[in-house]
């Protein structure tokens, strides 16, 4: 079965991967978008892009009821370790590949911050490049634009989840540039409209990614899934 990606809202979201279910930043229970409770999905890998509330919240509630892995930047996976009581991490660091049995998860560059939601230094923000048996995504995460973005897309992307909010991450002008620097066959939008300040219009957004990329873009509602 093909991989099926659900948008949970903001920067959430849950892959089914052949057996696997995998959850990356999730952010539901005090999300005002989230179709979906904390304590109601399943998991056994959590991957987590930088510190930030807005993408740590749940991690740990759903690792400790679940047993699920997570994976992260060394200084989040010790931190979830030794104050959350999460038994297991994968620590690994920008550049690096874990080898996943659902495929390999690469941490990209990603330009923003990460202070945890304890003052907690978060070592750098990331993105995560998953190769999977049927395609390849891009999470850019939070990030602003970066000529790099060009890089990560060498190899060819399948689909691509980019942040269009503003004002905390890239806005939809320069969403349009990640576009044509990664260069993949789809793109969907995230990390918007979940609070006031990041409110934008993503039918507009699709239009212009339309005409003026090669991109088939893909706009989600909070809850919809889509195939890889
Ligand atoms: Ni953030
Ligand atoms: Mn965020």
């Amino acid at each position: 079965m093909a991989t099926q990606l659900k948008w949970l809202g903001h920067g959430s979201w849950s892959l089914k991967i052949g057996e696997h279910n995998v959850l990356l930043d999730p952010f539901l229970n005090d999300s005002p978008t989230s179709p979906v409770k904390a304590e109601d999905v399943e998991a056994d890998f959590i991957l987590v892009s930088h510190g930030h509330f807005d993408h740590v919240a749940d991690v740990a509630s759903i690792a400790n009821r679940t047993g699920a892995t997570v994976v992260a930047i060394y200084e989040i996976a010790d931190w979830f370790a030794k104050n959350h009581g999460v038994e297991k991490t994968i620590g690994m660091n920008l550049g690096g590949t874990a080898e996943l049995p659902f495929g390999k998860a690469k941490m990209t560059l990603a330009h923003h911050s990460s202070q945890l939601p304890d003052g907690s230094y978060g070592g750098n923000p990331g993105g995560f490049l998953l190769a999977l048996a049927d395609g390849t995504i891009y999470f850019a995460c939070d990030t602003s634009l970066f000529s790099d973005m060009k890089l990560i897309g060498a190899a060819g992307v399948d689909l691509a989840i980019l942040p269009i909010g503003d004002l905390f991450t890239m806005g939809p002008d320069d969403s349009i540039d990640a576009i044509k620097l990664v260069a993949p066959k789809r793109v969907a939008p995230a990390h918007y409209n979940t609070w006031p300040p990041i409110e934008q219009d993503a039918d507009a957004w699709a239009a212009r990614v339309k005409t003026e990329t090669s991109a088939e873009p893909i706009v989600l509602e909070p809850g919809e899934t889509i195939e890889l």
